[in-house]
């Protein structure tokens, strides 16, 4: 595994790359790795011919400074991790390299941003914008892989590779979840076991909202159920629970079973924020 702190020898391995026709797998990540993540990783092995990880905790996608401090940060077991996976590069950029400068560019991805992650963590997306288009342009990958957990940042970068025509396909992988439903998350890592605990309310909530809905209970009805149960529960705080349309992320007031629609949730469970979703078709 061929481990790059900055771009400057990436270019070679790039152009040897396209040069002998290899298609080149991107799957960029904060670190702190886990199954859902050796999942993408193991879809763009699966597919493509060299398979690129970054490990950047992008500092203008937190909204929050004490959670950007927070952010756990493992990099020896992460890079022992790769090695067992047999990636091929791994970059690990410092801030420095990615923001020699503070950028004056600002994204704005309109309606899209302005509810669930985007109303409850203002200037997020615009950081991830930001360094995914960075990323993007440093690695060049033909194909990305991103994590399903995160609808509505699958739901921006759709919309940043066609606005700005990236010339890559998106890879969207499933959620990984731990044996008892708990989306995996890096941030699962600072829950203490009481929360961990009471961090199931989320699946749970969402695989009731949808046993109900699917037999015909009102979207309203049902939202207040479970405003109720995370009302009755001392130690989940939540912030939204709302269904969605994936693609537009308008929110939605009623259920229609012909169209396809996910239930997105974000709570806190003590200072961790956690989010996760579930989609319903037929
Ligand atoms: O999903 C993440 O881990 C991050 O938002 C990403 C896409 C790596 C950008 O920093």
């Amino acid at each position: 595994m061929v481990h790059l702190t900055t771009q400057e020898n990436w270019s070679e391995i790039w152009f040897q790359a396209i040069q002998t026709a290899k298609i080149i797998g991107f799957v960029p990540t904060m670190g702190a790795l886990h199954e859902g993540h050796l999942q993408l990783i193991r879809a763009s092995k699966s597919s493509c011919d060299l398979t690129v990880v970054s490990i950047f905790v992008n500092p203008s996608q937190f909204n929050n400074s004490a959670d950007f401090d927070a952010y756990p940060t493992t990099l020896a077991s992460d890079l022992e991790k790769l090695r067992q996976e047999n990636v091929d590069v791994v970059y690990t950029p410092s801030v420095e390299e990615i923001y020699p400068e503070s950028p004056e560019l600002r994204f704005s991805f309109g309606a899209l941003e302005t509810k669930l992650e985007g109303a409850f963590r203002p200037g997020h997306f615009n950081g991830v914008g930001l360094v995914v288009s960075k990323l993007f342009n440093i690695i060049r990958p033909q194909v990305a892989f991103f994590g399903q957990k995160d609808l509505q940042q699958v739901a921006i970068i759709k919309r940043l590779v066609k606005d700005l025509s990236f010339p890559i396909d998106l890879v969207i992988v499933p959620t990984m979840r731990e044996a008892d439903g708990l989306a995996m998350s890096s941030r699962n890592l600072r829950l203490s076991p009481m929360h961990r605990e009471a961090s199931l309310i989320l699946i749970n909530s969402l695989n009731k909202a949808k046993k109900e809905l699917i037999a015909g209970k009102g979207w309203f009805e049902t939202q207040q159920e479970i405003v109720c149960d995370f009302e009755k529960s001392q130690l989940a705080k939540l912030e939204y629970f709302e269904l969605i349309d994936p693609a537009s992320f308008e929110v939605q007031t009623e259920f229609n079973p012909s169209v396809l629609i996910s239930i997105c949730v974000a709570a806190y469970l003590g200072e961790i924020r956690l989010i996760d979703n579930i989609s319903i078709n037929f």
